[in-house]
């Protein structure tokens, strides 16, 4: 079914395709203890549209998140997931996005909920990122940025893995889908489905497309 906001990101993420152009820099930041800021290398592929709480914890079931693990957040938001992997798990967590609202969203998400010692939040352009320290990548972006993503997923250690709300990789045969509402949903009022992919994925031959 087609996802009911997939219309508005996808405008969005036209519109500024077409500004990118002509975009300004935003302006140098300060840094601090763990945060990395600086001047974004582009505008985001996609607005923010928040995980609700209870598919966020759902996503880090799925991933079966355990001591050790590391887990990355592409497009981090205002860092809720990340937040969550450290609180509920005690894992260390890195959320990246390039949009500079979000960063300090995420910073000060971190800092009331404690877990600057865990998290680390990166203003970064997630396709330009090497992921081969993570165990564990979330993703909430559109279904061609996560095809757009492969070769770099694909350099995940064995055994990684992969959760992504509401969209499919194309290609990529998930080995779990599970679908949910989410009642206190403040942001989205459809249902909900998790994408739960292991790497080495195994290849969707029966792609249509
Ligand atoms: C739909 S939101 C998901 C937020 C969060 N992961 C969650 O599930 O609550 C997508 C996020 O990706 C960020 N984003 C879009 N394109 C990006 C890029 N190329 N690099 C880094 N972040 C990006 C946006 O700024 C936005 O915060």
């Amino acid at each position: 079914m087609r996802h009911p906001i997939l219309p508005i990101l996808t405008l969005v993420a036209s519109c500024h395709f077409l500004a990118g152009s002509t975009a300004t820099t935003l302006a140098q930041t300060t840094k601090a203890a763990g945060e990395t800021q600086k001047a974004p290398a582009k505008r985001p592929d996609v607005i923010f549209v928040p995980t609700p709480q209870k598919v966020v914890d759902k996503m880090l079931e799925m991933a079966e998140v355990k001591k050790g693990d590391i887990v990355y957040d592409l497009g981090c938001g205002d860092g809720r997931i990340v937040v969550t992997a450290a609180k509920k798990y005690g894992v260390k967590a890195i959320g990246f996005d390039v949009d500079l609202e979000r960063i300090k969203e995420s910073l000060a998400n971190v800092k009331s909920s404690k877990v600057e010692h865990l998290v680390t939040i990166k203003q970064e352009d997630i396709f330009t990122l090497d992921l081969s320290e993570a165990s564990v990548v979330t993703l909430y972006l559109l279904p061609e940025l996560n095809v757009k993503l492969m070769p770099q997923l694909r350099k995940l250690k064995p055994g990684s893995r992969i959760v992504s709300h509401d969209f499919d990789m194309r290609g990529a045969k998930p080995l779990q889908v599970h679908s949910m509402s989410a009642s206190d949903d403040e942001s989205n009022e459809g249902g909900h489905t998790i994408y739960k992919w292991v790497v080495p994925w195994e290849k969707d031959d029966g792609a249509k497309n």
